[in-house]
């Protein structure tokens, strides 16, 4: 199937690509569309027929649920029995934007967006794009990140076509994505509500509002941070095996270089982000040779990451997308703070580190 692009902004909500997005997932087709994060790769969360596409498109295991993608507060319904007190709390403050809920589900909800689970993932996402959509359609949207299972998930229009072209319906492309990773998840079933994935509202600003989360154990802060091949699922990877470096990361450069392999190396700048380099946030990276001495003849491309979470996450799939188009065999990552806020970055890391 040929996968079609059209293009629409926030100041041009394009009615024909609306209308034919629409026209798309009435017929159960797949459609891409930016968040607020990444690109989801959304279908009627409705159809088990349409949500039955997503998984055969992204190659994904029956049993990883979906997030369910509504307009508003009011659109929750549709798809949860329970709205409990932590979840309207957060929602009021968080919703629109980048932090899932998971609540108990309606029997209308198909197995196939759950995973067979008695819950369901429900977020209202930020971008313009993504909420003309889904009051156009009038449907609650399952979209997961529109990237093939196990691949960096796409910050870009052109990230998606390169992992599903020829497998999706439609690409609506409004340009790159602002936030850069993917939502938090919250369990607001519980007492106390768990941490699912960290994500770009953080831990202390949850806190903030519905008091302590009960956080996975791999989760907690550890003094061990590098990641251990085989530990998690590998996931949001790119194609050139990643490597995290806690210091050192030049002599590693070196040493890999030294062997013949081309290395892209992502380096936290020495310094903090200051407001004049807020506006950089969300742009594609731009990267530079290291041509200067000693690197000349290394193969060597470095890019220097803010060192600001927030800044880093806008920046980081982007860059490794970037890295595996500029073909490089290896990547290293300086690995960044071991401080909260930095939390979502690091399991994004340590993922992608996972052979
Ligand atoms: O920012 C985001 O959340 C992006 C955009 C497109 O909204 N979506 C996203 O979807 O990251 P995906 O499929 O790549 O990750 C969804 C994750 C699943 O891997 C699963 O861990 C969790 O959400 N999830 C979904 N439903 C769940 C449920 N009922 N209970 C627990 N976890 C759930
Ligand atoms: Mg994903």
């Amino acid at each position: 199937m040929p996968t079609e692009v059209m293009r629409v902004s926030a100041d041009d909500l394009n009615q024909a690509a609306f209308q034919r997005a629409k026209a798309v997932l009435a017929v159960d087709g797949l459609v891409a569309f930016p968040t607020e994060t990444v690109y989801g790769l959304g279908a009627n969360a409705f159809s088990a027929a349409a949500v039955a596409r997503i998984f055969t498109a992204k190659g994904r295991p029956a049993n990883n649920p979906l997030i369910v993608h509504v307009a508003d507060v009011a659109g929750v319904e549709r798809v949860a029995t329970e709205w409990p007190a932590n979840a309207a709390r957060l929602a009021e403050r968080f919703w629109p934007g980048p932090l899932t809920l998971v609540l108990p589900k309606r029997a209308e909800v198909p197995d196939a967006v759950t995973g067979g689970g008695p819950t369901v993932a429900v977020r209202v996402p930020a971008h313009p794009v993504a909420l003309a959509l889904l009051r156009t359609s009038g449907l609650p949207l399952a979209a997961p990140s529109a990237n093939r299972s196990s691949q960096v998930s796409p910050t870009q229009a052109a990230h998606v076509l390169r992992s599903l072209e020829g497998r999706i319906d439609l690409i609506l492309d409004g340009g790159p994505t602002s936030g850069g990773i993917e939502s938090t998840i919250i369990d607001v079933t519980t007492e106390p509500p768990r941490l699912l994935r960290p994500g770009l509202i953080t831990t202390a600003q949850v806190e903030a509002v519905i008091g302590s989360l009960e956080r996975p154990v791999t989760m907690v802060k550890t003094s061990a941070p590098l990641p251990a091949p085989g530990m998690l699922e590998r996931h949001y990877a790119p194609r050139a095996p990643l490597e995290c470096v806690s210091e050192a990361g030049m002599s590693r450069a070196a040493e890999l270089c030294g062997s013949g392999l081309r290395v892209g190396w992502v380096k936290l700048a020495p310094i903090s982000v200051n407001q004049e380099t807020q506006d950089q946030v969300g742009r594609p990276n731009q990267i530079t040779p290291l041509v200067a001495g000693l690197d000349a003849g290394l193969n060597m491309l470095v890019v220097e990451m803010p060192l600001d979470p927030t800044a880093y996450s806008a920046q980081i799939y982007a860059t490794l997308h970037e890295l595996d188009d500029a073909g490089v065999d290896r990547i290293l990552v300086d690995w960044p703070p071991e401080t909260d806020d930095w939390l979502a970055v690091r399991d994004r890391l340590r993922r992608a580190a996972t052979q």
